[in-house]
């Protein structure tokens, strides 16, 4: 039991319907993520990362419906078919959550205390009294200085790095066992986002947390995460333990995202080397593969045959490209070992 992962994603797909549109945002993903474990999901803006977290658990805006096939396990339970009443005694509570949006973390006008209290109230029926002495400890906990003095500000007179902390106390309130942490560092700058990812880090293993770090930022993966996830367009393209992939990185997509990533022995004014060409716009389901258009390697098989997800050899890297699956077993480091 002890090796089972705490949340077990299998051949997940999301349609997302509106009165104007429907969509495909996430199409056959799979992957898993154990206790104490960090698991990155990583893609271009508009690749299915926040909702392919955040659907299964219940959490899309109104006004749009969505159907859910495959399997998401949470701890061994289905979550797929909860009924809502069911889902809210995991959300928040079981599975903690930072949302991407940092300005509707927190309410401007209550007091950082009272809204971290209040989780605790509402998650573990905790008294008031008792409430806001664990507020106090979720606030020591995230490294906030002056803490008493703390609990009585209101977000505004916080820099956003002391902010996005006390987002993360209130994602904590729960004591949850997983924490899926959405673009956790996206609107602060680069020094302070060093620090939340180290917060991060040495929360999940202080608390033998697992996490999902959802980022568009490959830069971000090497110190933060176990493992990866690559998405592209819908779809996992490659999954694996970081070190492997971010070194020896199988699908050209995931080799483009990381040739993107600045180099410290870049000048000065060097360009910011971006990935050519557009990330493909949802729509109906793709029959070939989504980043052919992009792809230096593209034959025409690829624009309309569907790559599957294969191992990769003497390695438990899977990736979606039978191309680059050919060159790796002409140009890898050999068979025999
Ligand atoms: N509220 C919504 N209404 C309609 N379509 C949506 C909505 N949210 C997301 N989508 C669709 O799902 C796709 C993936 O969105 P999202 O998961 O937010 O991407 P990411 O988090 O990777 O940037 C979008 O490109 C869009 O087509
Ligand atoms: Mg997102």
């Amino acid at each position: 039991m002890q090796h089972d992962a705490t949340l077990k994603v299998d051949n997940l797909t999301v349609d997302l319907l509106t009165s104007k549109t429907a969509v495909r945002p996430v199409d056959g993903v799979s992957y898993s993520v154990r206790k104490g474990e960090c698991l990155a999901i990583v893609g271009e803006s508009g690749s299915g990362k926040t909702v392919m977290n955040f659907a299964p658990l219940g959490l899309m805006p109104a006004g749009v419906s969505t159907e859910l096939s495959g399997s998401v396990k949470f701890n061994g339970r289905e979550l797929i078919g909860l009924e809502d009443g069911e889902l809210r005694h995991i959300r928040g509570k079981s599975i903690g959550f930072i949302f991407q949006d940092p300005m509707s973390a927190l309410n401007p006008v209550r007091r950082i205390g009272r809204q971290i209290a209040e989780m605790a109230e509402l998650h573990l029926g905790l008294s008031p009294s008792a409430a806001e002495a664990r507020a106090l400890e979720l606030i020591k906990l995230v490294g906030i200085p002056d803490p008493e003095a703390r609990l009585r500000q209101y977000p505004h007179e916080l820099s956003g790095g002391l902010r996005q902390r006390v987002v993360i106390a209130i994602a904590l309130a729960g004591e949850p066992k997983l924490l899926i942490a959405d673009e956790p560092t996206t609107a602060l700058d680069v020094t302070v986002q060093a620090q939340i990812l180290r917060l991060l880090k040495d929360l999940r293993k202080r608390l033998d947390m697992a996490m999902i770090l959802i980022t568009h930022d490959m830069g971000v993966v090497a110190s933060s995460a176990d493992d990866i996830v690559v998405m592209y367009a819908a779809r996992a393209v490659e999954r694996g333990p970081v070190e492997e992939v971010l070194t020896q990185p199988r699908h050209p997509y995931t080799r483009a995202l990381i040739n993107a990533i600045p180099k410290s022995s870049d000048t000065v004014g060097t360009r910011f080397r971006g990935l050519s060409g557009m990330p493909p716009i949802l729509g109906a389901p793709n029959p070939g593969c989504a980043f052919a258009p992009r792809c230096d390697l593209a034959v025409a098989e690829c624009r309309h045959t569907r790559p599957l997800m294969s191992q990769a050899t003497h390695s438990t890297v899977r990736f979606a490209c039978p191309i680059a699956n050919t060159e790796s077993e002409i140009h890898g480091t050999g068979t025999c070992s």
